[in-house]
Formats: C-alpha cells, sequence, structure tokens
C-alpha cells in the first residue's frame, strides 16, 4: 500500500523526476567536490545570516509550489546530516494530498484541546496559549513526515552501542539541515509536535517499528519574522548565554562581572 502511495506520487510527478534523476544520482561526489575548498569571509557571513534568520513559520504561507528539483535538493541536505555510525536511518514522507492533511490537522485539533485543558488552572496563561497559531498544516504547499529507522544497517552501528537515543539524535540533526536548507531556499517551514504519533503512523501507513520523528509544514511565505513567534507574542524569551554557559562544572556560569 505505501509503496502504490509512493508510486502514485512518483508517477504524478515522473518528468520531474525523469529531468533530475542523473543529478540527483551524481549529487553526494559532485556536491562534496564543489564546497570542498575553503570557506571565504562572504560565504561565512551567508551561513550566518542563513542560521540567525532561520524561522519556525506557521503562517504567510503563499500560494506558490515548491519546484521538486528545490524538495530533492532540500531533503538531499537533510541526507547529508551526521548520522550515528553513519546509520542514515531517516525517511522522508512527501504529503501533499489534502484529505490526507485534514486528517492530521483533525489530529492537531484534538490534541491541540488536550494541551488547552492541562491550562485549566491557569486562565490567563490558557488564554495567550489559545491565541497561538501553532501550525500551517493546510496552508503550506508541502507537508512532510521525517521518521526513525531503528533497524537500518543494525545490530551493530558503531557509535550506539551505549546510547540508543543517538539514532533519534542523528534524524534531528537532518531535520535541522532540512530547516536551514529550506530558509537558504527562501522556504519557511514549521514543525508540528501537537499530533498523536499513533494517529499520524494509522493516516501515514507507517509501519510498527518505524518511529515519527517531525511532521513539517514548508511552503514559500510573504515575510519571515525576525524573531520567533513565542518571543513576539512574550510567551518566552531567548536565554542570555551566560545562563546556558557553565564553566568546568556543572552550575558554575560565567560571571557577567569578573
Ligand atoms: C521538536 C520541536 C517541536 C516543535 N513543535 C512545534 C509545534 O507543535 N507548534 C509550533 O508552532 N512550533 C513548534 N516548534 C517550533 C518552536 O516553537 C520554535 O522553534 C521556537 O519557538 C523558536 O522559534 P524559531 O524556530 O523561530 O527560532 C517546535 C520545535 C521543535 C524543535
Amino acid at each position: 500500500m505505501v509503496k502504490l502511495k509512493i508510486n502514485l506520487f512518483i508517477n504524478f510527478e515522473s518528468t520531474y523526476i525523469a529531468s533530475i534523476k542523473n543529478k540527483l544520482l551524481l549529487s553526494s561526489n559532485s556536491l562534496q567536490t564543489k564546497y570542498r575548498k575553503q570557506i571565504s569571509k562572504y560565504e561565512r557571513e551567508g551561513f550566518y545570516k542563513i542560521l540567525f534568520s532561520r524561522r519556525d513559520v506557521r503562517s504567510h504561507f503563499i500560494k506558490k509550489d515548491i519546484p521538486l528539483t528545490t524538495i530533492l535538493r532540500i531533503i538531499n541536505a537533510a541526507h547529508h546530516a551526521p548520522s550515528v555510525g553513519y546509520s542514515q536511518p531517516w525517511n522522508f514522507i512527501l504529503i501533499k494530498e489534502e484529505q490526507t492533511r485534514m486528517k492530521i490537522k483533525n489530529s492537531f485539533l484534538r490534541e491541540h484541546q488536550k494541551a488547552i485543558r492541562l491550562l485549566e488552572n491557569n486562565k490567563a496563561k490558557q488564554n495567550k496559549y489559545k491565541s497561538l497559531k501553532l501550525e500551517g498544516i493546510l496552508e503550506s504547499n508541502l507537508n512532510l513526515c521525517v521518521t526513525y529507522d531503528y533497524t537500518r544497517f543494525a545490530p551493530f552501528i558503531i557509535g550506539k552501542t551505549s546510547i540508543p537515543e543517538t539514532g533519534i539524535y542523528s534524524v534531528c540533526c537532518a531535520i535541522q539541515n532540512l530547516w536551514l536548507a529550506a530558509r537558504a531556499e527562501e522556504i519557511g517551514m514549521g514543525w508540528v509536535s501537537i499530533i498523536s504519533n499513533r494517529e499520524l503512523k494509522k493516516i501515514l501507513e507507517i509501519p510498527k517499528y518505524i518511529k515519527p520523528i517531525a511532521y513539517l509544514c514548508l511552503g514559500y511565505v510573504s515575510e519571515f519574522s525576525q524573531t520567533p513567534d513565542l518571543e513576539k507574542s512574550k510567551w518566552l524569551k531567548r536565554l542570555a548565554l551566560n545562563e546556558i554557559i557553565y564553566l568546568e562544572k556543572w552550575g558554575n556560569q560565567v560571571r557577567k562581572n569578573g
């Protein structure tokens, strides 16, 4: 069934696929050669520009298709993330169909209600939470589910023998690559985690042993906010660097004055 769905999608986009297939096959080696040289000052600036202007995007999506070549470039960037023992334990499910998205949106709505009920004893916070826009499932151009396969190249994975969670950490590295690559392409991306993984697995026909890690909404946007939405709405703010850096031992903060 899953294979059939993938085939349908591939048929739908077959002309695109045919035109880029060779490029993709070549991609790893040619890209690694292309980007091997020293990083110039301007390239470094460009990298930080992308990094600091990346945002979690839930609104401002515009109606414009992301070309398949761009989607594949972004996913290829994700696929070049570090992974424990080079296990590459990720898969990417591309979701365009509205019916599927509606089901996922309904899962969001149910989980969202549960979260609202958790704030029953704090009406002010509950109202603020209710006012936040926390997903762009239907408005975005493409939804993407990133999954974790703990069986890939198992059982012996270098680096995973003591800390099994390193498999999931690897998938998160891929997601961050994807987020930055999307920003570099002027594409907004939002992570929706207010979803039932159990329902998500059912809707997307994900096998039992595969774990969904992220449900992402991607699309071109009219603007990227300068600050995180949760900071703009005064929900939380970014911690100062000296609050998160410890010297030599846990809790030993860098003092501001000597
Ligand atoms: C694991 C993870 C789950 C997240 N889930 C949601 C979510 O369900 N809804 C949402 O609006 N944002 C979600 N976010 C985005 C964060 O709220 C956002 O990254 C944070 O507020 C900082 O903003 P910025 O990404 O624009 O810098 C999630 C981010 C991460 C890393």
